[in-house]
């Protein structure tokens, strides 16, 4: 689906950025809310990140989205960050104001927890959350939980020195790490399990996670959407155990930069839904 407008008002800047559902997320959103615009993917190699924002920042788009690899590289082209951007490292999401300056964000902690409350309102806070994996979408989901109510934060990641190097960015307390061989035993302690990493994807081989010891009311939530089911989420279901997929905080994450620009609040709605997984 494309916007109601062929102006581009939005945009995602990646490399590569072909197969980014974000145009797919935001042209329906922009078509649902009457908005004469479309979104764009464009991509952008590494070596013309400085050019490519110099041309947006002249194009009077109402801002951008930032993915793979710019993240991080892009912090110093914006005049403010905010303090999640600031916690994160990273930027997803490029606010332009009126007076031409461009103010950085970062929305993927706020969609992480948004989808999670929105699927399982009652998710246990009274017990450790477990983040499998260090990389981006760890440091959101975690800087996301620990503002929470959750007693303790685990973090386990394949090369644990990156898992402790997370844990003091994000610089609180009530965080450990986790050895990556044992991972299984931290999933006794955890109200909350949440896989970051890259296995599970089509493609890659699956978490090498045991579920036989996770308590009955244990959430497990596994960030990958390609596929929607992981082979994680499958053994969670079978054992009975409430699930969130990676789609919706994406969806999620989006929502909130659509507000940032808009002033509107767009919803997740089936129609939307539907659009998304004939993609996947
Ligand atoms: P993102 O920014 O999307 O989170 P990333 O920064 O590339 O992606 O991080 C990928 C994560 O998947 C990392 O935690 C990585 O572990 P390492 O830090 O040890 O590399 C994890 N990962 C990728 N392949 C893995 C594998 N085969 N086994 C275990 N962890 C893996």
């Amino acid at each position: 689906m494309t916007g109601s407008g062929t102006r581009c008002v939005a945009a995602v800047i990646g490399h590569p950025v072909a197969h980014s559902l974000s145009p797919r997320i935001h042209n329906h959103w922009l078509a649902a809310a009457g908005i004469d615009g479309c979104y764009r993917a464009i991509d952008v190699p590494p070596d013309r990140l400085g050019e490519a924002v110099a041309a947006l920042r002249a194009d009077g788009l109402q801002g951008w989205n930032v993915t793979v690899p710019h993240k991080t590289a892009i912090l110093p082209l914006m005049d403010r960050l905010s303090p999640a951007a600031r916690t994160m490292g990273a930027v997803n999401t490029v606010l332009c104001k009126a007076d031409g300056t461009l103010s950085g964000f970062n929305t993927d902690g706020i969609g992480f927890l948004k989808h999670l409350n929105a699927t399982v309102p009652h998710w246990p806070k009274d017990r450790a959350a477990l983040v499998i994996g260090a990389g981006g979408a760890a440091r959101a989901a975690a800087a996301a939980l620990i503002d929470t109510d959750i007693p303790f934060l685990m973090l386990a990641n394949r090369t644990e020195e990156k898992a402790r190097g997370l844990a003091a960015d994000i610089g609180r307390q009530r965080i450990t790490t986790v050895a990556w061989d044992a991972l299984s035993s931290a999933v006794t302690a955890a109200g909350l399990i949440v896989n970051t990493t890259t296995l599970g994807m089509t493609g890659q081989p699956p978490l090498p996670l045991d579920l036989s010891a996770a308590a009955p009311d244990c959430v497990v939530y596994d960030i990958v959407y390609a596929p929607l089911e992981t082979p994680l989420l499958r053994d969670a279901a079978a054992r009975g155990l409430a699930v969130v997929d990676g789609l919706g905080m994406l969806v999620h994450q989006a929502a909130a930069a659509f507000e940032l620009w808009f002033g509107a609040a767009p919803v997740y709605d089936d129609a939307l839904k539907s659009v998304l997984k004939s993609d996947l």
